[in-house]
């Protein structure tokens, strides 16, 4: 069992916020989490599971309370068929190393969300999502340990309701479960993914597609579009982008037809909030501390020495004049702690 008190959680969140938690409890393995739940005082203290705190924004100068930090390593290989193989991961293994793991083994599904930071686990409760793909249409379970009854337990892919950004993490389980593992369908045939917009574009003129090209693509996208949290603390996108009705899309289209909208295959419309952010003038307007990404006004950063609150203000400044101007309401997607 490790734990530090009074521990700096600077170096782990990617806003690069300076924030403190009274206790850092570090779980690699089942027993950690068995001699934690043992420990009366850390169970009574509020708790916060941290995986590489790449989608939370700590407001607080102090989180009163025990932050888990997700250390859980390990890829097992589970089964096999004609046309898939099911692999078993650590919750704690960082995402895109898995994505490069399954490259290798010549396994299929997760080149389309190449280079996104995080880890397994976090990857599982926000239901990460790019170019054109879902984490979700490859997870088939998910174990977790109930803090309540103190076992382990596993759901499916349907128990875990997957939605936008959404998982039943975000709800009924969240606060209470500990992610362990994910238990991926990875496939051995390759189906290029790439209709989204940007990325034919990158790739116009190959007459092969392979899955690393297709990923390193992505990295360079990526790259550019978002910069580097080492230098300016940034959490990726830091609202959803929001859907809206076909009324409301054709009302848009009549008042703002400079606002770009994306038809989903449910019929409703995707604004891409970092448009609107944009035109609402915000790359030109930072504070000292907190602006907008020139490359994507989605990506709210850190200039240096931002306090979360800080950082939390300037985005309720954007969530305001976005409803002002195009009445559409942002929700964020970065978890405020
Ligand atoms: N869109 C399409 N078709 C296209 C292009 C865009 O449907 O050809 C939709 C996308 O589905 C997206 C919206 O339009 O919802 C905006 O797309 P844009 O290229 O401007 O990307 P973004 O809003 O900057 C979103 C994700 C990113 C993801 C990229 C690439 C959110 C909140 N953000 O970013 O995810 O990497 O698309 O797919 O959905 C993150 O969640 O932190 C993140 C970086």
């Amino acid at each position: 069992m490790v734990f530090y008190t009074e521990y700096s959680l600077e170096g782990s969140n990617t806003f690069n916020i300076k924030a403190k938690a009274n206790v850092f409890y570090e779980v690699s393995l089942r027993e950690d989490l068995d001699s934690f739940v043992r420990k009366r005082k850390f169970m009574d203290m509020p708790r916060l599971v941290l995986g590489n705190g790449s989608n939370v924004l700590f407001v607080k100068k102090r989180f009163k309370g025990v932050v888990l930090k997700n250390e859980m390593k390990g890829i097992d290989f589970v089964s096999e068929t004609d046309n898939e193989v099911v692999l078993k991961v650590a919750s704690g293994e960082d995402f895109d190393e898995f994505v490069d793991f399954c490259l290798k083994k010549r396994l299929h599904g997760a080149e389309n969300l190449s280079g996104i930071p995080g880890s397994v686990g976090g990857a599982v409760v926000q239901n990460i999502g790019a170019y054109g793909q879902e984490l979700k249409n490859l997870v088939q379970s998910v174990e977790y340990y109930d803090f309540d009854d103190l076992e382990v337990h596993t759901i499916d892919n349907a128990g875990c309701n997957f939605g936008y950004r959404d998982s039943v993490f975000k709800h009924e389980l969240m606060d209470k479960t500990f992610i362990m593992s994910v238990t991926f369908k990875m496939s051995k045939k390759y189906t290029p993914i790439i209709g989204y917009g940007a990325l034919q574009e990158r790739l116009t003129g190959y007459s092969v597609l392979t899955p690393m090209l297709v990923r390193k693509a992505i990295l360079s996208l990526r790259f550019e579009k978002i910069p580097d949290y080492r230098q300016y603390g940034n959490a990726g996108s830091f609202f959803k982008n929001p859907d809206i009705t076909p009324e409301e899309a054709q009302k848009m289209a009549k008042q703002h037809p400079e606002v770009k909208m994306f038809e989903q295959e449910d019929g409703m419309f995707k604004i891409p909030a970092g448009q609107l952010i944009d035109l609402c003038g915000f790359k030109r307007t930072p504070t000292p501390t907190v602006g907008v990404a020139y490359t994507n006004a989605l990506i709210l950063m850190n200039l240096g020495g931002a306090k979360g609150r800080e950082i939390l203000d300037y985005a309720k400044k954007i969530k305001k004049a976005v409803k002002q101007r195009y009445g559409v309401k942002l929700e964020p997607e970065v978890v405020i702690i």
